[in-house]
């Protein structure tokens, strides 16, 4: 779809149809008010009749309205004025683009981007609104034979900014939006695409699809001889029950200076997570196709990054696996030398995350990263601690973790923080190896983060645990894209690139 910024007044807006607000109890928004007055009090005249009570999400459609030059009106109800938040102007936004799209308008001009949302500025809402447009829209199709698409789908949008000194910052913010809402539309598509099509070659081969988009990508791999010669055992044993090869997919995003140090971020890529030997209840097991969200959001962050030519060396990581029960298949009990050297007792074959991350951990300590950020979707009881709403981030250093706090309040990708303490290393100590790949019901997320921890004392770590933030289940069951818009936003952070007004 096509965005711009415009700053102009509703009467003077030649479009298929034009968005204007009007707040709970029946209060007409300054813009629609210009609107009453020209059409002679016809807007005015329908909510004293009681067409629309203003309640958030409320919408009035209505046509040929007296003396405007828009073929339609679209009036959206925005809730109590001084309750407009974050969330509600997001819903706002997003039911009104469902509509557009099924109502015929192929084009429209919108001036809910011009709301007072609490502490929030012209950037924000214009950015929001195109993440928050795209995010609505989308669709994977690929594999229904009948698309039933919008029949005259929306188009071209332009928001409205209310002064033209807000133009340049709008259409900045434009340019960004649609850059993350890129990187969210890729990670949705790989990771939307089933296990049968989507496993680790797949995923090796939608990366160097993206490098041939962009100069500053490169694409590597490191396949199952490598892994081999490197001892990644702990990664090889995951996969070992699997018919699909293990493949482990590097992107190089040289945006900086030659010997500048990069941030590496690694995902976790099992394409399918069966549980292997501790195999899983059958109960929604397909959504297993989804444990390769956080090797789909660094796809979906390289995708944004590459679009906005961060000037950073970036290296995107994607640890691409099958966890497959087998005659072959690894199993409790067995005992499993890293590449670190450290030894692992695998009580549980269905804790395979971090049997996968832990060698791609140590493997990246070749690039002397400046800092290395890995992704998973990685326990169930990071579900149970905080729900579907927000992603977990475990850190050691503080600064770090700070950052990514930030970056997710900024760009509303929530995310919360749990411990890391020591306390909690010794729920993972083994009678027969260093370490075991379980740490009791306690604490899960936590004692899972501590596995890793022990893989990463040689660079600045942040662990992101998304298993609830990574996708939907029930009637909306799709990828989120979460977490790109966080993580690009701390790029562009440290990349010092202006996201404020
Ligand atoms: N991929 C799962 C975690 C998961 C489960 C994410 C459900 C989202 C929804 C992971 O590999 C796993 O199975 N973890 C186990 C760990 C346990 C055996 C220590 C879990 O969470 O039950
Ligand atoms: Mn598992
Ligand atoms: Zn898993």
């Amino acid at each position: 779809m096509e965005f711009s910024v415009k700053s102009g007044s509703p009467e003077k807006q030649r479009s298929a149809c034009i968005v204007v607000g009007v707040f709970e109890p029946r209060r007409l928004t300054a813009v629609a008010e210009q609107l009453d007055e020209i059409s002679g009090g016809y807007i005015s005249n329908l909510l004293r009749r009681g067409d629309l009570e203003g309640k958030a999400g409320q919408m009035l459609l209505l046509h040929h309205v007296p003396n405007v030059l828009s073929e339609r009106v679209l009036l959206v109800g925005c809730g109590k004025e001084r309750e407009l938040d974050e969330r509600q102007y997001k819903q706002i936004i997003s039911k009104t683009i469902k509509n557009l799209n099924e109502t015929g308008s192929m084009e429209a001009v919108c001036f809910l981007t011009e709301l007072h949302v609490k502490g929030r500025d012209t950037y924000w809402k214009v950015r929001q609104a195109v993440e928050t447009a795209q995010d609505s829209l989308y669709t994977f199709l690929q594999l229904k034979t009948k698309k039933s698409d919008a029949r005259r789908p929306l188009r071209k949008i332009v928001f409205n900014v209310p002064t033209r000194r807000e133009l340049t910052v709008g259409e900045r913010a434009v340019e960004h939006g649609l850059a993350v809402a890129a990187g969210i539309t890729s990670a949705k598509d790989v990771a939307n695409m089933p296990p049968n099509i989507c496993n680790p070659v797949y995923l090796l081969e939608q990366a160097k699809l993206l490098s041939e988009q962009f100069s500053s990508l490169r694409v590597e791999s490191v396949d199952e001889a490598k892994m081999q010669e490197l001892g990644m055992n702990a990664y090889l044993a995951v996969g070992r029950g699997s018919d699909n090869a293990s493949v482990m997919t590097i992107m190089h995003h040289n945006g900086g200076t030659p010997g500048q140090a990069p941030i590496v971020l690694v995902g976790k890529g099992l394409t399918f997570d069966s549980g292997g030997i501790s195999i899983k209840p059958g109960e929604a097991m397909d959504e297993m196709k989804y444990d390769m969200c956080g090797a789909a959001s660094v796809l979906g962050v390289m995708h944004t990054i590459s679009k906005l030519n961060l000037p950073l060396n970036v290296i995107g990581v994607m640890a691409g696996c099958e966890n497959m029960p087998d005659a072959n298949a690894y199993r409790p009990g067995d005992i499993l030398t890293t590449m670190s050297g450290q030894t692992v007792e695998v009580l549980n074959t269905d804790a395979e995350g971090r049997l996968v991350l832990c060698d791609a951990l140590t493997y990246v300590e070749s690039f002397e990263p400046d800092t290395v950020i890995d992704i998973a979707t990685l326990t169930g009881a990071c579900i149970v601690a905080l729900g579907h709403h927000a992603s977990g981030v475990m850190s050691s250093h503080n600064p770090l973790a700070h950052e990514l706090i930030n970056a997710s309040e900024q760009s509303g990708d929530k995310a919360w923080r749990l411990p890391l303490w020591d306390e909690y290393q010794e729920q993972i100590e083994s009678p027969f190896a260093d370490m075991a790949n379980l740490g009791g019901r306690a604490a899960g997320t936590i004692t899972a983060a501590c596995f890793l921890s022990r893989f990463t004392k040689k660079y600045n770590w942040a662990h992101m645990d998304i298993a609830g933030t990574a996708w939907k289940s029930g009637k909306d069951k799709g990828a989120t894209g979460r977490p790109v818009p966080m993580l690009t936003q701390f790029l562009m952070n440290r990349a010092g690139v202006e996201t404020e007004e």
